[in-house]
């Protein structure tokens, strides 16, 4: 472990999605930062490999096997968290599913295509937010950070329509339970990714034709990295940022600005 830096000795912190990608990235950088990590995700085994990889490096994990879609999984989950630790003070919603190939133009789209982006995407995250910010107001405060996406601001996940509404209503969201649980001193933002290189975006990262069209609309020219992203999310996390409320802040190698 890092002990040069150590923003999060002490926090314990409820990740979902935590098996791969920005989550597993993002829970790796909380352990090294000294915080101890609830991993979220619904296979055991996957989670077992991250935290053997945190603890092999002298953090502290705990594996918590949940399909977000699950109030009582979800619940469970967040409760043997808070149990471990006696409490939790940060909570990070990210699990998140697209699905590029059944995604579609509403005309086309099938309910329960609909519903299984809608019920991860949106469901699962006000689920995690609901029973971590419990734990968060029985610890007198603490930090959220939801992942949203920059289509969640314009349309241009072409042909992808339900995704891009989880997206929006993760802003939405995000943005309305800020203002209300600042009260409580729990920071509320969200952390949007723009294409990064993750198992999610396997389809593309194998087309060297689709690769090339996705970053010719990315000014740096490149995918992003799941580290690059968890770090704005344990900015978000952090007391360095105890002035940010409320935000969502973009990690997209300039795609929304451009
Ligand atoms: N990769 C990108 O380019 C990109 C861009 C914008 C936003 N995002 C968002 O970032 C978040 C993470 O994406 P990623 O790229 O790391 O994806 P990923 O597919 O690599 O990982 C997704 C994680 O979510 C978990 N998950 C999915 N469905 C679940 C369920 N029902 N219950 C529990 N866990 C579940 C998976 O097991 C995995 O751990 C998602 O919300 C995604 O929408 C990603």
């Amino acid at each position: 472990m890092n002990e040069d830096v150590r923003r999060f000795a002490g926090k314990r912190v409820v990740i979902s999605g935590a098996s791969k990608g920005i989550g597993r990235a993002t829970a790796i950088r909380f352990a090294c930062e000294g915080a101890r990590v609830a991993l979220v995700a619904r296979t055991r085994q996957a989670l077992e490999e991250v935290a053997a990889t945190i603890s092999e490096a002298g953090g502290e994990a705990f594996v918590a096997p949940a399909d977000v879609t699950q109030e009582d999984q979800v619940e469970a989950a967040v409760l043997a968290a808070a149990k471990e630790w006696g409490g939790l003070d940060i909570v990070v919603s990210n699990a998140g599913i697209e699905l590029p190939f059944e995604d579609t133009r509403v005309d086309q789209l099938d309910l329960a295509v609909w519903q299984r982006v809608i019920n991860t995407n949106l469901t699962g995250q006000f689920l995690i937010c609901k029973h971590g910010v419990r734990q968060l107001l029985k610890s007198g405060g603490g930090a959220v950070v939801m992942v949203g996406s920059p289509c969640g601001y314009r349309g241009f996940c072409f042909h992808e329509h339900a995704y891009t509404a989880s997206k929006g209503a993760i802003l939405s969201l995000m943005q309305v339970m800020a203002v209300d649980y600042i009260k409580d001193n729990i920071r509320v933002n969200a952390c949007i990714p723009g294409f990064i290189d993750t198992p999610m975006n396997a389809h593309v990262m194998e087309d060297a034709g689709l690769l090339e069209h996705w970053c010719s609309s990315i000014p740096m020219r490149r995918p992003g990295t799941a580290e690059e992203t968890a770090a704005v999310i344990l900015f978000l996390a952090s007391d360095e940022a105890s002035y940010v409320m409320g935000s969502a802040y973009v990690v997209d190698g300039g795609q929304l600005a451009g």
